[in-house]
């Protein structure tokens, strides 16, 4: 008998850490990835779908992919270009190359819905992924709810049990739209949260990084030039290691034994002069109020490390 995939969707802001999650998620002999909807985030949504339909042409991955919401739910726009460029990630190597591939279309919140729908008619489940701001999540959510109840679990890379990234206490994807992360952890929809917290277990060296410039091949060649910016984004010498962020979560759908979880109440901070868009994560063992959150709490971060490359070489030659 064949061995029976997983149907995940992906919602993604390319971004180089997205990237590599797109790569596994689309290559994983245990994942069938339906579709990806892109949203903006890392930087402007025509940046972000551009860089997506890039990665798409430049692996040949067969997998739909759909524009998404431009704008916060609040209608605002933040990004991360300060820290990773206009273009949302950087290389100290050859460019992405442009393609002149178009999206499937721009309504991915739809595209997820009608999937959503095919999957209800067969009883069969998909796992959304999300791995950028909430916005298309809680989109969906407000225009699909049933549609959405059928999925086995959200899993996001976002929020933090402690400090935050963008800000002192919050992470990118929650700050940039903490409506729509209120939306999402509400929703009574299993969530499954790796956070900061858990990600900064599994750090990115620069051993990592020339192993993956010595595989042969252009794929890996501009891969690797993108690696090694992202590698050096905490000092310019490479000598600090960097964590690793979205594929965390791909590495989990592989390898689940490698990670411990703490169930918990997590609630999105929305008022907070100081502390806008933070995961307050309610650790203390109390009973009394409903748990909404599988929360990443421990990863084996060397062995991940050790997956993700193997896993990584797998996809690039495939
Ligand atoms: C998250 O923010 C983005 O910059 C990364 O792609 C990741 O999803 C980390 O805080
Ligand atoms: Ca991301």
């Amino acid at each position: 008998m064949g061995l029976q995939k997983r149907t995940v969707w992906l919602d993604c802001d390319p971004g180089f850490d997205d990237w590599l999650t797109l790569l596994l998620v689309c290559r994983s002999p245990l994942l069938h990835c339906a579709g990806v909807s892109v949203v903006a985030g890392n930087a402007p949504l025509a940046v972000t779908l551009g860089n997506a339909l890039r990665i798409r042409a430049l692996h040949g991955l067969q997998v739909p992919v759909y524009g998404g919401c431009e704008r916060s739910l609040m209608g605002g726009s933040e990004t991360a270009q300060n820290i990773l460029g206009k273009q949302g990630m950087a290389t100290l190597g050859e460019t992405l190359p442009s393609t002149a591939q178009k999206a499937d279309g721009m309504d991915g919140v739809g595209a997820l819905l009608t999937h959503l729908r095919g999957q209800q008619a067969s009883q069969a489940k998909t796992t959304l992924v999300a791995i950028g701001p909430l916005t298309n999540v809680a989109k969906a959510l407000q225009q699909g709810a049933r549609a959405m109840q059928t999925l086995d679990e959200i899993v996001i890379m976002g929020g933090s049990t402690d400090r935050g990234n963008h800000t002192p206490a919050a992470e990118f994807n929650i700050f940039a739209d903490p409506e729509a992360a209120d939306i999402v952890f509400r929703s009574s929809i299993p969530i499954r949260m790796f956070g900061l917290n858990v990600c900064r277990q599994v750090l990115l060296t620069q051993t990592h990084v020339q192993e993956v410039k010595s595989w042969l091949g252009a794929e890996a060649q501009i891969l690797g030039g993108y690696l090694d910016a992202y590698q050096r984004i905490r000092s310019s010498d490479g000598l600090e290691p960097m964590p690793m962020y979205d594929p965390v979560v791909a590495l989990w759908l592989h390898a689940p034994e490698l990670f411990g979880f703490q169930d918990a109440p997590v609630d999105i901070e929305l008022d907070g002069k100081l502390t806008r868009g933070m995961t307050v994560c309610d650790l203390r063992n109390r009973a009394a109020r409903p748990i909404n959150t599988h929360i990443a709490m421990r990863a084996d971060g060397d062995a991940v490390m050790t997956l993700l490359l193997k896993q990584l070489k797998k996809a690039l030659a495939s």
